[in-house]
């Protein structure tokens, strides 16, 4: 697989995996319902910049993707927020920990100093334990805050590091 900037043309490739993925309701604080319009502005945020994992074979699948931005405009804008959604028929194989390691490496290069994640839901055993590996704290955990729709509420997390 390699990695590199998403252009307007890889968004029908996108839409399907992340349309269920928000769909699924587990793992962001999305609208289950999102339409693909509101989808496509909050994933290609202005300012900000997306990355796809993509196939060699067969080559141009698209099999995640990437996204960071500001993660507050003005003086905090020196920190990065990033998403984060792999192809669940492509799970497991390393996409996600190669586009995190990437999106550290283009964050640190854009100029930003820290990563934030706002709202990591704690339930997402996988993701807690991948930005944890890559030195990422859980900073604090705000109870309750994620109504998932086979757990009830748990809470989210509010994870950082410095780059
Ligand atoms: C969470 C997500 C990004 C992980 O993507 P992925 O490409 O499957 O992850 P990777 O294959 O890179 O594996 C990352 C780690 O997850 C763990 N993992 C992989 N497959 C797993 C499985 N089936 N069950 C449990 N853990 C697993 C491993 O510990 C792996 O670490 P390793 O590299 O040390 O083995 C992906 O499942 C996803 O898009 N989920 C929905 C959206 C989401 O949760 N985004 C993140 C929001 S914070």
């Amino acid at each position: 697989m390699h990695i590199r900037d998403a252009t307007p043309d890889d968004w029908p490739a996108i839409w399907p995996f992340l349309r269920d993925i928000v769909a699924a309701g587990e793992t962001y604080c999305w609208d289950r319902d999102t339409p693909e319009d509101r989808a496509r502005a909050t994933w290609f945020k202005p300012g900000g910049r997306v990355l796809v994992a993509v196939d060699e074979d067969p080559a141009g699948t698209v099999l995640g993707t990437a996204e960071i931005h500001p993660n507050q405009a003005g003086a905090g804008a020196h920190v990065a927020n990033a998403g984060f959604m792999v192809d669940p028929r492509h799970a497991g194989r390393g996409v996600a920990r190669a586009l995190c390691a990437h999106v550290l490496d283009r964050a640190r290069a854009d100029g930003y100093r820290a990563m934030q994640f706002n709202a990591v839901v704690e339930t997402n055993h996988r993701a807690v334990a991948l930005w944890q590996s890559f030195g990422f704290d859980v900073l604090a955990t705000v109870p309750a805050a994620f109504d998932h729709p086979t757990e009830g509420p748990v809470g989210l997390h509010l994870m950082h590091r410095t780059l």
